[in-house]
């Protein structure tokens, strides 16, 4: 095999699964890729800081930069903006490829990183920065780039899906179930960030410019967050046959006079029972996609925190008719 280099950045909840699923899965993943995939090191701010993941202390290191020449691939995942704006930017202009799960980064300077890395022919790859474990990019971007779409509405924060529908189901107060969604790793670091839709606002910008091959911006995006809503409205919103969801909502408009103009919105709606999202619980994650051809498609899957669980649904819960 060729050996690829590959450095990682950050080593949180998502940097230290990664990490571990590198050492664990090394040969497998390099006999699917066809290379070896060596994580060469772990740049951190804070060597002795508490990691989920136990992981060999010789990888980690301080200097991101001297980690970062000479690697084939540089994963990204320190979130915010700075350092992991300047890093991804060495890091393409040494000929690297980035993977990067930073929505913020993305949302506010994505122009600028797809043309350092057009300029070097390097790749930068984001498939976890929406939707986590879900695979939204690469369709929106590349198996639906011959469609027309004409809306994506989207379940994309985990933290206020899993208060909503705790809000719902258990009657619990939006304080308590953040309190759960915090303790299970859902939450950002900061949650204002999830309850006030900053965060699904960076998602919806992300979105909106791959669903629409345009660039929107995050100021454009209309925000409100959960932190208005009430028990009442919950339970008056199920008794008339809708539930209540935080949506990232992007869509073309149709009106002739702006027929090039995409909107991109983020805010508690109500979702008729009957529809997908509807059934969308927890702090599971869905993007539901109107297209011209291919129709209605929805992706549904883990969006938030870190996931070593077995499936739910697995096919022995699905018995033939026949033996029951
Ligand atoms: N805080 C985010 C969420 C994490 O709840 O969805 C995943 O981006």
């Amino acid at each position: 095999y060729r050996n690829v280099k590959v450095a990682l950045l950050g080593a949180g909840s998502v940097g230290s699964q990664v990490a571990r699923l590198l050492l664990e899965q090394g040969e497998e993943l390099a006999g699917r890729a066809g290379a070896g995939l060596e994580l060469t090191g772990i740049a951190v701010r804070d060597l002795d800081a508490q990691r989920d993941v136990e992981l060999p202390r010789d990888l980690f290191t301080t200097d991101a930069e001297s980690l970062i020449l000479g690697s084939d691939i540089v994963v990204e995942l320190i979130g915010g903006i700075e350092p992991a704006r300047t890093l991804i930017l060495q890091a393409l202009g040494s000929g690297a490829d980035v993977i990067t799960g930073n929505k913020a980064l993305l949302a506010s300077h994505g122009p600028e990183l797809f043309e350092a890395a057009e300029q070097v022919g390097a790749q930068l790859y984001y498939e976890a920065a929406v939707a986590g474990a879900i695979p939204i990019i690469r369709p929106l971007r590349e198996s639906l780039a011959g469609d027309r779409i004409l809306r994506v509405m989207g379940i994309v924060n985990g933290t206020t899906n899993f208060i909503l529908d705790r809000m719902d189901t258990l009657g619990e107060s939006l304080e308590d179930a953040l309190e759960q969604a915090t303790a299970l790793g859902y939450a950002e670091a900061d949650p204002t960030a999830d309850i006030e839709g900053y965060d699904a606002a960076q998602k919806a910008t992300i979105l909106a410019s791959l669903a629409f091959h345009t660039s929107v911006p995050l100021v454009a995006v209309h925000r409100e967050g959960i932190t208005g809503v009430t028990h009442e409205q919950v339970v008056a919103a199920r008794k008339a046959g809708y539930v209540v969801k935080l949506l990232a909502i992007c869509e073309r408009l149709l009106d002739e006079e702006v027929s090039d103009g995409v909107a991109a919105r983020v805010h508690p709606a109500l979702v008729p029972l009957g529809h997908p999202l509807a059934a969308v619980h927890g702090a599971k994650n869905a993007v539901f996609v109107e297209a011209e051809a291919a129709g209605d498609l929805m992706f549904y899957g883990a969006g938030a925190g870190e996931s070593r669980r077995r499936p739910r649904f697995s096919a022995i819960s699905c018995r033939p008719l026949a033996a029951t």
